[in-house]
């Protein structure tokens, strides 16, 4: 695993979209892995302002995402669908038809997901994956403590994650309680994984996927026995290291 260190979010940010411009750069037709949470949209960002200067091009791109929320619509401000559209694919000129989102809406769970698994395989399998991590280890929606699943799957969310995650949601009582995400396997088959982590509150988790025991109770430790990570956090999310 390699740690790249960054001053604050910004410069995290401005890394990881390196990393992914690089990967365009070097694989017009590349798929990428994508995720959302608050990590991930200034790298976003970055990757914009890039395609508006014309410096980057999405138009052979291919994206998966990670994850959504069971029983949310991609017109809900809050599936992953549309912040997905929000916050990249409604200012790049990604081919919509090739960003793949996991249906919030399938109403036979198992044949989505068996069938969202199967599209990655179609694709040629993911060449880069971006990753956040939550608070207790998670990455994707894999929570710490079940035994590793190994491609998309449903998920119950732990407190943990319904508590971290109703910042976004009216309260709490609206945060689903179920979502849909890629496995351990899924993640793990990525030829690249670049993790992004900003912020103090993510300090144990980070500490604990890079040093701690491989284990479900930490899912983002997993990583470790990936021979091509690039984690890039700045002072705060790296301040046990
Ligand atoms: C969410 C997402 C993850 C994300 C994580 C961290 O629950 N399912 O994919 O990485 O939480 O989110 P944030 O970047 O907002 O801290």
């Amino acid at each position: 695993m390699r740690i790249c260190r960054a001053t604050d979010y910004n410069d995290m940010s401005r890394k990881a979209a390196q990393i992914i411009l690089a990967q365009i750069i070097m694989k017009p037709n590349c798929v990428l892995g994508l995720a959302t949470g608050s990590s991930p949209i200034g790298t976003y960002e970055q990757l914009i302002e890039w395609y508006n200067k014309d410096e980057l091009d999405f138009s052979e791109v291919t994206s998966i995402n990670l994850d959504e929320y069971k029983g949310l619509s991609p017109e809900d401000p809050q599936s992953y669908r549309y912040f997905m559209n929000t916050y990249l694919f409604d200012h790049v000129n990604i081919d919509k038809n090739r960003t793949f989102v996991p249906d919030g809406l399938a109403t036979d769970s198992e044949k989505s997901c068996a069938e969202y698994n199967a599209n990655i395989l179609k694709q040629g399998g993911i060449d880069l994956q971006l990753l956040g991590i939550g608070r207790n280890g998670h990455i994707g929606f894999n929570e710490p403590g079940t035994v590793f699943k190994k491609e998309t799957h449903c998920v119950d969310l732990t407190e943990s994650t319904i508590e971290a995650n109703k910042r976004f949601f009216a309260s709490e009582a609206d945060v689903p309680r179920q979502a849909y995400s890629l496995g351990i396997k899924n993640i793990m088959q990525a030829r690249k994984i670049l993790v992004v982590a900003s912020g103090e509150d993510k300090a144990d988790a980070l500490y604990n996927a890079v040093y701690g025991e491989i284990t479900p109770e930490v899912p983002a430790s997993i990583l470790q026995l990936h021979n091509d990570v690039i984690i890039v956090a700045d002072e705060a999310a790296l301040k046990r290291f």
